[in-house]
This record gives structure tokens, sequence and C-alpha cells, in this order.
């Protein structure tokens, strides 16, 4: 199977680790928004999801293009970013999150090294045999650290002062080990000697925004190379339910990832509820804005059809007791509705 332009879809990329990591304030870098600044107690309490463009990702990895794709061009038409809270109380979010993404971000913050949650994420990640790559991040905070935004991080952290590549050093070779005891080989991603053995790292700082651009490279040579095969867009409905939300002025709304096929106002959905499957009718499809996180958002285009991969709200009738981490269905036929009915029930 060889995938072209036309026929890959966008990875539904997820990411996890423990709280305070950066895990948010990495995606803020890479959106240029403000997520996190507003978050109550600076803690991600819910899910959150955004579609990122093609051409915010080929600004954002400027200064990393070597990196990319052995045809040195890009080929997804995009990514899908699903955020993950951090705090204990949520594993059910990350475990839904890691079930849905075809690659993950495990971000790990360079001074604590591998931490409960870390742990937790890792496991949901081997379980699930999900790809990931380690985000090795808050690097800003080494002794002396000189950032510089317009370079590769490697070349970056070839630049820093001998007593700064000493403190990275000390850093990296115990968080080597903590990985080790995890049953996990690691290495810095120019370094990796085989990316099917090794989980490749990336040095990142969210704040100074040193590496994000090779984090963001990584992810996309991964899901050109290694993922492609699995990325290949198909009309075949592939939908999940992700959050269920009252929205002022809309009622009971979904927010849905859509991974393949499309959805289109009027179509008859099937999806799980308190009280059994419910059947409705689509009556909004709502996109956030490019780069806009949909928790974070009350900028939407109104859509009559979206097709994957993206993430989607729904507004529709009867809603209220639907529930979120399973799969939504279009039923086309009355014989349709009972069978999906059946399906969800059977989960
Ligand atoms: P939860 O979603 O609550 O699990 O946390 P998170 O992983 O999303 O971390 P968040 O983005 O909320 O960042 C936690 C704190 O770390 C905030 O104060 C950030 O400003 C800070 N932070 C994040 N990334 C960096 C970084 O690269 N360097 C430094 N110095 N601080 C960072
Ligand atoms: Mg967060
Ligand atoms: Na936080």
């Amino acid at each position: 199977l060889v995938q072209t332009k036309d026929t890959l879809r966008a990875p539904v990329i997820c990411v996890l680790g423990h709280v305070d990591a950066g895990k948010t304030t990495i995606l803020d870098n890479l959106r240029r928004t403000h997520v996190q600044d507003n978050e109550a107690g600076g803690i991600t309490q819910q899910m959150g999801a955004t579609n990122v463009p093609l051409d915010t990702i080929v600004e954002r990895t400027k200064m990393s293009r070597k990196l990319i794709s052995r045809q040195g061009d890009f080929m997804i038409p995009g990514l899908l970013i699903i955020d993950t809270p951090g705090h204990a109380i949520f594993q059910n979010l990350r475990s839904r999150g890691s079930s849905l993404c075809d690659l993950a971000i495990l971000v790990v913050d360079i001074m604590n090294g591998l931490q409960a949650q870390t742990i937790e994420s890792i496991r949901l990640l081997i379980d699930r045999q999900t790809p990931f790559i380690i985000a090795l991040n808050k690097i800003d905070l080494l002794y002396g650290w000189k950032s510089n935004k317009e370079k590769d991080v490697e070349s970056v952290l070839e630049e820093q002062d001998s007593f700064t590549q000493d403190h990275f050093e000390k850093r990296y070779d115990e968080i080597i080990v903590q990985f080790a005891k995890q049953g996990l080989n690691v290495a810095l991603y120019y370094k990796n000697p085989n990316p099917n053995e090794y989980y490749s790292m990336v040095p990142t700082s969210a704040r100074s925004g040193d590496g994000m651009g090779s984090l963001i490279a990584m992810i996309i040579e991964t899901s050109q190379t290694n993922l492609a095969k699995h990325l290949s867009y198909t009309n075949e409905l592939q939908a999940t339910v992700m959050e269920v939300k009252a929205i002022h002025g809309l009622g009971t709304t979904i927010d849905v990832a859509l991974i393949n096929g499309c959805l289109s106002v009027g179509d008859k959905i099937i999806v799980g509820g308190q009280e059994g499957p419910i059947v409705t009718q689509i009556r909004r499809l709502l996109i956030p804005e490019s780069n806009q996180e949909l928790r974070d958002t009350n900028q939407y285009e109104n859509k009559d059809k979206v097709m994957g991969t993206c993430v989607v709200k729904i507004a529709a009738k009867d809603l209220e007791k639907s529930l979120a981490g399973l799969p939504l269905f279009i039923a086309r036929t009355h014989d349709e509705i009972d069978y999906f009915k059946n399906e969800i029930e059977l989960i």
C-alpha cells in the first residue's frame, strides 16, 4: 500500500503524562493559544480536542525540516490533537484519549522524571500497542539554559555551556534508567539507533519554544512512515463521543472525534445513553476555528457536512443522558437503527 497526499487522513494524537508536566502548555505553544492560563488552578479537568491544519504545522516546523519524511514533503492533511488531564482522578479520560489515538506524546518533566501518572500512561500505551514519542519538557529550567527558537533542538543543545550540558546529561541518564525499569528503551531522537526498538525522546520547552518544531516534525515523520499504513482515509464511519456538554443556546451537545467517514446535518445517529441507546437526528454540526480547542471556544463554524479526521460538536435533541467514550453510528434504515442499538448495548 503506497500512501499519497490524497489517501492519508490526519492522525489522532493524544497528549498524556503526569499532572503539570506541561501537556496543555505544549499545545498552547503549538497553537499559539492560552488555554492553560484560563484553567482553574492550572489543572486540566476534561479532554480537549483541536483540529490543527497543515499550514500551522508547516510554519511551526521550519527549523526542523530535515527531519520530515524521506520524500521531503508533507503528506498528512493536519493533526487532530487530544489533550488529557494528568491528575490522578482522571484515569478514565486518559484511558479514553489513549484508546482513540494513533500516536501519543508522553510528556515528562525533565526535573521530575517519571511520576505516578507517567507510569500509568506508559502502561495504557503499551497495553494498546500505541506508538508514542516522549517530550522531555521544561529544558529551560536546566542551569544556564540559552534559548534559540530558530534552530533544531539538537543544535541548541550543542550550543549550551558545558555546565548546562552536564546538567542535561545528569537528568537524561537518570530518566533513561527510570524508563529501563519500566522495560522500555529510550533514545534522543537524533541518536535513535532503531525506532522499532527505542522510543524517541525530544527535549522541549513549552515555555521558551525550544524543541517544539522538532517534536512536531517527529510526529509528522512517524505518521508518514511507520504509521502510514494505519492512516488510510475510508468512507466507513468511525466516530467516538468524547464529551457530553450543556452549552448555552445549544442545549446538551456531544463532542465527537470523527476518525473516518462523514457526518451530515439531518443524519439519524445512535449513541450510548445512561438508560440505553439514544436515537436522534443531527441538528447542527459545529467545528471550532482552526487551532482553537473545542472546550475553550465559543467560536464555531456551522457545517452541513464534515469528513474525517476532525473534532466536531453535534447539537441534537435528547442528548441529555448520552454517555462519553462510546461509538456513534448513523442509521439509514429502520433495520439499521435496531442493529446499531444492539451494537451499543453489547459494548
Ligand atoms: P494537567 O493538565 O493539569 O495535568 O497539567 P499539564 O501537564 O497540562 O501542565 P500545564 O500545561 O498545566 O503546565 C503546568 C505548569 O508548568 C504551568 O505553570 C506551566 O506554565 C509550566 N510549564 C509548562 N511547560 C513548561 C516549560 O517548558 N518550562 C517551564 N519552566 N514551565 C513550564
Ligand atoms: Mg493540562
Ligand atoms: Na496543569
